[in-house]
């Protein structure tokens, strides 16, 4: 079948697929704080990096969120891994509470503090990446409009990772076992890789994802 977003028959595709094609996605659970020392917790699967040197990630707010709105504040934030023993907190975050509120009480998560910036880490969590504010780009839809939706991208200044999960020297991420978003109401966790090597002369550790 073929069909354009607005137009999709909803008799035959009750639920906008668009989310469940781009899968899996990696859960950006951020932790961000206001300018009063308020913190926010809240997972967003419009998440992914997008450079390794410097190393840059972003998050994707649909609508004017606290997590954008604190980050837009302060110039910080935090990822944390949601994990597969965290799947249920890591949902509990997304509920909608009050600017104030902290989700990681809500959820019943420990903080832990981070080293380089402000918003704490969700201590249970194996790895978290601090993350510095670059840019925030406020989408537009073909015809040039701005969209409510909002691009928060930040450069990695600190990474912490369990040394639990290291073994000879390299990260041992089945066994961190983290979650990622497919559509409808769908995960799937990382249990199991595979490795292909790359073309003669790509490089396999060069530049590139
Ligand atoms: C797994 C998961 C992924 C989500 N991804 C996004 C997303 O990419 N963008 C978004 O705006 N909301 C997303 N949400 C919804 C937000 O988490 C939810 O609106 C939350 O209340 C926002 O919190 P905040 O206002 O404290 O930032 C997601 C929810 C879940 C459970």
């Amino acid at each position: 079948m073929f069909f354009e977003p607005q137009k999709r028959d909803r008799n035959v595709l009750r639920h906008d697929p668009f989310k469940a094609l781009i899968a899996p996605r990696p859960v950006g659970w951020v932790s961000t704080m206001d300018r009063e020392g308020r913190v926010n917790l809240a997972p967003y699967s419009f998440f992914n990096a997008f450079s390794s040197e410097p190393p840059i990630v972003g998050f994707c707010s649909e609508g004017e969120k606290d997590s954008l709105t604190f980050a837009r504040e302060t110039g910080e934030f935090v990822w944390n891994m949601a994990t597969w023993d965290l799947r249920n907190q890591m949902s509990e975050t997304s509920a909608p509470l009050g600017r104030g509120s902290s989700e990681f009480v809500h959820a019943g998560l420990e903080t832990a503090p981070s080293q380089l910036v402000r918003p704490p880490r969700v201590k249970a969590s194996p790895a978290h990446l601090e993350c510095k504010v670059t840019d925030i780009f406020h989408l537009r839809d073909v015809k040039g409009a701005e969209v409510p939706r909002f691009l928060v991208m930040g450069q990695v200044i600190g990474i912490h990772v369990d040394d639990a999960f290291i073994d000879e020297g390299i990260v041992q991420i089945t066994k961190m076992k983290p979650i990622a978003r497919c559509g409808y109401q769908d995960y799937t966790v990382l249990d199991r890789v595979f490795a292909i090597k790359r073309p003669e002369g790509a490089g396999n550790a060069g530049a590139g994802g």
